[in-house]
């Protein structure tokens, strides 16, 4: 149940009775301060400078309209227009037993649901995957299953970087040392090492970037040999991406992978085709696209090249042709790039310009979700202590030996086989958490011992809280599947805890539509907090059995609300921890 949305057109609909037109908002939000309510409606005051008149007179005559007899005890107007909602107890009480009727939750799947392409991850391959990866890795994978939940038609797409003229170096490097029967999969077992031998070479020996350029050319023009070379790299670098989705928990597989390279043979279509809607310009040899949105102050514009002098495409020039496919191919209704900040101007870019060229529907939402950058403690991007790139498998690895080492000092007894797992998903859970519970937009500070606090709004602190919860039920000795008796709200705790588990839809529906998983992160650790709050207030066990069995209903419900949110955020529970 989506309280918001209810009342949004139970208020909607008395605006318009009450004369405001069709169009203007009621803007229902939940209160800030418990004295104005459990929700606010604040669109009166626009609609009556719309209309020219007296806001809080045009309150009152929504008020005649709207009848909340049902859900709300108390609807006052506050201040100069502001209609405020009590939500009632009674109502609240049959909310949650609802709740408990369904393993979603009582969230139920969207009426229209929209066919949603994510890129997401989408690494280059001719290097590991680095911590630069993990914000699109993660974001991408929660806002994922999130859409899922709700019932909407996702297609992955790791959009990998497979091609380009790095590729050259590299199979001249794997030539050169197949040449000296060096073993090839042992030498990519690390592929940053491999890079940065291939690329010294390159550097430092003529002969080899002769032969480096010329396996560039054979391989776009389809050159065997060459090929297989490239796809042995290819094959070999995927399996290690695929190895670090594992371990983080990613839903991502071999079939979501849609590379750079799958366009090649569209790309002479999509510049034949901007030339002949006349959006082509040369510019010193080059093909290029000069559109005024992307003029500067001084009216120069920063155009999107699509062919270089010598023929060669470009990035932009996959990204067009995969805007294609994603449109007629894939039938999106809306994509979603989770790509770095660095790269707005670029997707800005492409979406004007795709919508000039007619590549998507009008009705087409095309959305770039940027993100800021993990940075290290120095306030630079982040970096190994030895200064090089951060490997992403050697940090999840080090999450996980640091979260071992910390559960296994508060847990003395505990078997070796159970740290090393409570480490496991304690350790990702951090590394993970961290990321998704940061706004997005901004930079954020990669830093060990915060992410791996049982305090604060972190990964431990939630499973801590979750394994908590989940005990109670069990200590509780019954069957509370089976719990039939109402709940009953009677003190001020049990109260804050009803209405925010009530809430969870709307954190859930935020995650979706805006790509923002941090909502859902502040809600479950808001909801930790209220339930704490409770737990000391009310006690459970020892009470009547009236009582006990109503707040068990609260504390269970609150147990399944962390874990599928957590769950929704790609992030696996504990039972003891
Ligand atoms: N491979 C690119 C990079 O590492 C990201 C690709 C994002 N997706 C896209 N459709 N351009 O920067």
């Amino acid at each position: 149940m989506n309280i918001q949305t209810l009342l949004n057109q139970r208020v909607q609909a008395a605006m318009v009775a009450a004369g405001a037109p069709e169009t203007a908002p009621a803007v229902v939000r939940q209160s800030a301060k418990v004295q104005f309510g459990d929700y606010q409606a604040n669109g009166v005051m626009g609609v009556a400078k719309q209309l020219k008149t007296n806001p809080r007179e045009l309150a009152t005559k929504v008020l005649e309209h709207l009848d909340l007899s049902d859900l709300a005890e108390k609807v006052e107007i506050a201040g100069p227009g502001f209609i405020n909602i009590f939500l009632k107890d009674t109502w609240l009480g049959s909310e949650i037993k609802a709740l408990r009727s369904s393993e979603r939750l009582h969230i139920e799947e969207v009426a229209a649901p929209e066919t949603v392409v994510v890129d997401y991850s989408s690494p280059n391959l001719a290097k590991e995957m680095h911590v630069g990866h993990l914000r699109s890795t993660v974001i991408g994978d929660a806002v994922v299953r999130t859409l899922e939940f709700l019932g909407h038609s996702v297609v992955r797409q790791n959009h990998v970087g497979d091609w380009g003229t790095q590729f050259g170096m590299l199979l001249a490097y794997m030539e050169r040392l197949r040449a000296e029967q060096t073993e090839i999969s042992m030498a990519l077992s690390d592929l940053e090492t491999f890079y940065r031998a291939a690329k010294t070479c390159f550097d430092d020996d003529a002969e080899f970037a002769v032969r480096a350029r010329e396996l560039v050319v054979a391989l776009q023009s389809g050159d065997e040999e060459c090929l297989a070379l490239w796809d042995e790299f290819i094959n070999i670098s995927l399996t290690h991406c695929e190895e670090t989705y594992q371990m983080l928990g990613v839903s991502l597989e071999r079939q979501h992978v849609m590379p750079e390279s799958a366009y090649n043979d569209d790309l002479q279509n999509v510049v034949t085709e901007l030339e002949e809607q006349g959006l082509l310009q040369e510019s010193a040899g080059a093909k290029c696209v000069f559109m005024e949105e992307f003029a500067n102050k001084d009216g120069e514009i920063t155009p999107v090249i699509v062919q270089k002098t010598g023929g060669g495409f470009l990035y932009a020039t996959t990204d067009l042709a995969a805007v294609r496919f994603r449109q007629h191919t894939l039938g999106a209704d809306r994509v979603l790039y989770f790509v770095d900040a660095r790269q707005s101007l670029h997707f800005q870019q492409i979406f004007t310009l795709s919508r000039k060229a007619g590549f998507v529907k009008e009705q087409t939402m095309l959305e770039h979700m940027p993100f800021g950058t993990v940075m290290g403690s120095d306030g630079k991007p982040f970096k190994t202590r030895s200064g090089g790139v951060a490997k992403l498998s050697d940090l999840l690895t080090e999450a996980q030996q640091r979260a071992y080492t910390l559960v296994a000092e508060k847990n003395p007894d505990m078997s070796e086989e159970e740290l090393r797992n409570i480490g496991r998903v304690v350790g990702i859970a951090s590394v993970k958490y961290a990321d998704l519970s940061k706004n997005r937009t901004s930079d954020y500070v990669f830093n060990w011992d915060s992410m791996l606090s049982f305090e604060g709004n972190t990964a431990p602190y939630l499973l801590y809280a979750y394994s908590r919860v989940a005990s109670i039920a069990k200590r509780a000795g019954i069957d509370v599947s089976a719990l039939e008796s109402g709940v009953n709200i009677n003190t001020e705790q049990e109260r804050a805890l009803a209405v925010k588990l009530c809430q969870f839809e709307e954190a859930v529906q935020s995650v979706a539509n805006d790509g923002m998983p941090h909502f859902l992160c502040a809600y479950l650790y808001e909801l930790a907090g209220t339930f704490m709050t409770f737990y000391e207030a009310c006690p459970i066990l020892n009470a009547e059995d009236d009582i006990k069995n109503s707040r068990l209903q609260l504390a269970l419900n609150t147990a399944s609300t962390l874990q599928l949110g957590l769950s929704l955020l790609g992030i696996e529970t504990l039972e003891r921890m």
